[in-house]
């Protein structure tokens, strides 16, 4: 496998998922391991990510350069360049005006990293202001551009690679070329990770932890619980039980997909919950998006936990926890298996006396693998591809306290904008055969203010309230900009919502981009 070592805060989550897309497997190790504890996993590769600090800043991300003693193949982008340089006795530089954005990179003689691109130029995409001014002993300069004189370097001898740009960013011309290079060509990996592979080795796994053993999951509706159910219960078959706390928050169709996918086509063991009166109750009068989160949450695992403790003889709870969630919160130490550090799990509020041991297999996967994952266990689209949810549902897309007659009005809106949307995102999916095209929604829904306005319908007044409609163009929800949908949809949507949805008399589009606003608007 591949260590990347992280020197700042997500720079490392691209590289280690580019090279995953390469079928290598690679890891996120934290950029102050030892030279030691990195051997002990074991590593093929290394590559060392970029990073926001500068090598001279007093609380730089420092690195043991025993590791560059290992003999082990390293390449290091950007910091990751100026960190190697300094540590091999290079000289690294403060520009007055950095780099930033497309370079022409221009190649300087034979290169092992380069090979099979360009020979005049290619594009690179840079982002620094410190830069390496001379590269240390034993070391060719192989690139440059016209501000940066060690754009690329390279030590064949002790395969010890490096570029000042960033290989892994889309903008970089020859960026893949670069790291099948550095992988295949120099470090010789084979590319084996893939999902059937992983299914074989999980399953396995699963079932010599577990034994004889009861396991229990929650299924929240969403995509990481439900492929992590898939998976246990390919393992494990009716020892596990799933658990589905349905608080009446979820969209209009969803609690009977949950039933119709895990109880009927899977023929898991399901325990659903009708928990919508007792949220109705503590939710009644509550405005505070905060306190709706929080109330939320808390009563989840009350209802959970009071399921499970119903349930004789289970020793094990699996949960959907992915990768990123990981690395996001911090809480857990990447890397090491040995120095896994599983402080996040404290966060389950187990009542006083009930413990259960935690199985977590989808805890070293992105997203976009989890989703492979479910659709190689046979899970429907409709569950694989389902778009980003709040975990306090609809709750947060009522504005002011949640009443049910108010939850009635969001579901039968909210159902419309998905019937229309999911049609025009399928016909765009046909012409370009792409599910996240350019104009392709990420993520569409209702939100219902806390307000009423006047209409006319045939020859009365209304006083009714008008739904929000909101959609989004995204990769990743930190950015997002609003869905310039043709009018037609549009109109579509406005005119079946007031038709087909009593109460409503108005329907306006949200047309904001994140950030100044954010997606959800609690
Ligand atoms: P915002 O509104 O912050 O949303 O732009 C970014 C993404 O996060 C989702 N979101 C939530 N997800 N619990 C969740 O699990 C929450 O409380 C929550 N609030 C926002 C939102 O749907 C979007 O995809």
């Amino acid at each position: 496998f591949v260590a990347v070592l992280d020197f700042g805060a997500q720079y490392g989550q691209l590289i280690a998922r580019r090279v995953r897309d390469l079928g290598v497997y690679s890891e996120i190790v934290p950029c102050d391991i030892t030279a030691e504890e990195l051997a002990a996993m074991g590593p093929a590769a290394i590559i060392l990510s970029g990073g926001p600090a500068s090598v001279y800043a007093e609380d730089a991300p420092d690195m043991d350069a025993g590791i560059l003693d290992l003999d082990i193949p390293v390449l290091g982008f950007c910091y990751g360049e100026q960190i190697m340089a300094q540590k091999l006795g290079g000289e690294v530089a403060h520009a007055e005006t950095g780099e930033y954005g497309p370079a022409q990179l221009m190649r300087l003689g034979s290169s092992p990293l380069l090979d099979g691109t360009p020979n005049e130029v290619q594009t690179v995409w840079m982002s620094h202001r410190d830069y390496v001014s001379e590269a240390p002993e034993g070391f060719m300069v192989t690139a440059r551009t016209e501000s940066c004189p060690v754009a690329v370097m390279e030590n064949p001898r002790r395969r010890l690679y490096a570029t000042q740009f960033h290989p892994e960013v889309r903008h970089t011309e020859h960026g893949e070329r670069i790291l099948r290079n550095f992988l295949f060509d120099i470090a010789r990996l084979t590319p084996d990770w893939a999902m059937d592979n992983f299914i074989d080795e999980k399953v396995a796994q699963i079932r010599e932890q577990v034994g004889d053993n009861k396991v229990i999951l929650a299924l929240s509706g969403g995509v990481d619980s439900a492929v992590a159910a898939a998976l246990v219960h390919k393992a494990v078959g009716d020892q596990l039980t799933c658990v589905f706390v349905d608080h009446g928050l979820l969209r209009k169709g969803e609690p009977e997909t949950v039933d119709a996918v895990f109880r009927d086509t899977f023929g898991i063991p399901l325990v659903h919950v009708n928990a919508q009166e007792r949220y109705a109750e503590l939710l009644a009068g509550v405005d505070d998006p905060e306190q709706k989160r929080r109330i939320i949450g808390t009563e989840f695992w009350k209802v959970f936990f009071e399921e499970a403790q119903k349930l004789d003889g289970v020793t094990y709870l699996a949960q959907g926890t992915i990768y990123p969630d990981i690395i996001e919160s911090g809480a857990r130490k990447t890397g090491g298996k040995a120095s896994t550090i599983k402080s996040h799990h404290n966060l389950i509020p187990f009542p006083e006396g009930v413990h259960f041991d935690l199985i977590e297999p989808l805890d070293h996967l992105f997203k976009d693998e989890v989703r492979e994952l479910g659709c190689e266990l046979g899970l429907p689209d409709e569950v694989v591809f389902r778009q980003p949810f709040p975990g306090p549902g609809l709750a947060i897309r009522i504005i002011g306290d949640v009443t049910p007659e108010k939850l009635e009005i969001l579901k039968n809106a909210d159902a419309v904008v998905r019937e229309e949307l999911d049609a025009y995102n399928a016909r765009l999916f046909e012409e370009t055969g792409e599910r996240n095209s350019a104009h392709s929604c990420w993520q569409y829904f209702c939100v219902l203010p806390d307000i009423k306005s006047v209409g006319v319908m045939g020859d009365e007044r209304t006083y009714e309230r008008p739904v929000i409609v909101r959609a989004v163009e995204s990769q990743d929800a930190m950015t997002a900009d609003w869905a310039k949908l043709p009018y037609e949809v549009l109109g579509n949507i406005s005119r079946r919502i007031v038709d087909e949805v009593d109460g409503v008399n108005r329907v306006a589009y949200d047309i904001t981009p994140k950030p100044p606003a954010t997606i959800e608007w609690e």
